[in-house]
């Protein structure tokens, strides 16, 4: 895969998400916020130097017009590869003006990317000091008892992300049985999976709890670019997702590996604050200009970078519905 010019027009692609969808903070319309976005992310992967193929995206053509599942993206010109996309995620946080909605876009080399349609994963995830330690087939106590002797800490020093919901009570009972420290959030799957993986900058040891696929396979990139871990298992609601499982060929009892989710060692993500975050601000706008904060992290620079950029809008731009950076300046 290439590297840097990917990179800048990945971390491009996040910004003008991100810019586009912060004007319809706290509006309360999730459509448009997501709408903005997902506009705004296309247009600026539209002459990107790659052979993109949407794999994770806003669904099937027939019911999204853009970034759907199987949409070429980029110039043609360029590394082949599976792109995933989450214009915004954390839609209601974004909608609502919550805390910590982002903007995210990850790929791999072509063919690399997990693919399904069933709707939810279990997942496990961790920064580098899990690999070869947890395993989502074991209890989440026999995890935090082996994770806790691999960073050379107590148990009860480990904190573990879930997402609030019902479905992930009886992890939150185990997390606490096994002394560690919970951490709800009640959306944003991605930002939390990306704070387990990168460990020392954030105060999350372990993503685990059933959240959504897509998410999944998108922190499985980050997971990969920074040589973390995770694992996951197809989570069937009802027995159309167990129907779709088997139409697509996945065993539901199966452990995804993350070479299932992510089977290249190359894998890139970015991703960009929408709404202020914990370590990711949101978008700020002021006369004339925008200022947005973005992540990249690739193996190829074997780097996390943290982009701070000024944009200066266009008088176009200053309309709700049309916001495109005209230029990223990055220190
Ligand atoms: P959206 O931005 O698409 O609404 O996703 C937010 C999110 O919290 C994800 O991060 C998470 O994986 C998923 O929703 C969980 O789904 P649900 O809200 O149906 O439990």
């Amino acid at each position: 895969m290439e590297t840097h010019a990917l990179e800048y027009a990945f971390v491009r692609s996040t910004e003008a998400a991100a810019i586009a969808a912060g004007r319809l903070v706290g509006l309360g319309d999730k459509n448009a916020v997501d709408g903005a976005a997902v506009e705004a992310m296309r247009t600026a992967l539209r002459d990107a130097a790659l052979a993109g193929v949407v794999v994770i995206g806003e669904g099937e053509k027939d019911e999204a017009p853009m970034l759907y599942h199987g949409e070429e993206i980029g110039s043609g010109d360029g590394p082949s590869l599976d792109v995933a996309v989450d214009p915004i995620d954390g839609t209601t946080l974004a909608s609502r003006g919550g805390p910590g909605a982002i903007s995210v876009i990850a790929a791999a080399p072509r063919g690399a990317l997990f693919r399904t349609r069933v709707p939810y994963m279990e997942k496990l995830v961790t920064g580098p000091a899990g690999r070869g330690v947890v395993s989502i087939d074991l209890p989440l106590e026999e995890n935090l008892r082996a994770l806790a002797r691999a960073k050379g800490r107590e148990v009860s020093d480990l904190t573990v992300a879930l997402l609030d919901r019902p479905r992930n009570e009886p992890l939150m009972r185990q997390v606490r049985a096994a002394g560690a420290r919970v951490r709800v959030f009640g959306d944003g799957d991605v930002a939390n999976g990306v704070y387990a993986i990168l460990e020392e900058r954030a105060n999350v040891d372990v993503l685990a709890g059933i959240g959504g696929s897509p998410e999944g396979v998108i922190v499985a990139c980050a997971a990969r670019a920074l040589g973390g871990e995770m694992q996951g298992r197809l989570w069937p609601r009802d027995e159309a997702d167990e129907v779709i499982a088997n139409e697509e060929g996945h065993d539901i009892r199966k452990t995804l590996t993350l070479n299932d989710l992510c089977a290249s060692e190359d894998a890139l993500f970015a991703a960009s604050g929408v709404t202020d975050g914990e370590f990711l601000d949101g978008v700020r706008y002021r006369r004339g200009s925008a200022f947005t904060q973005s992540i990249v992290i690739s193996t190829y620079t074997r780097s996390v970078r943290t982009i701070d950029a000024k944009h200066e809008l266009r008088p176009r731009d200053l309309r709700l519905d049309a916001i495109e950076p005209k230029s990223a300046a990055t220190p």
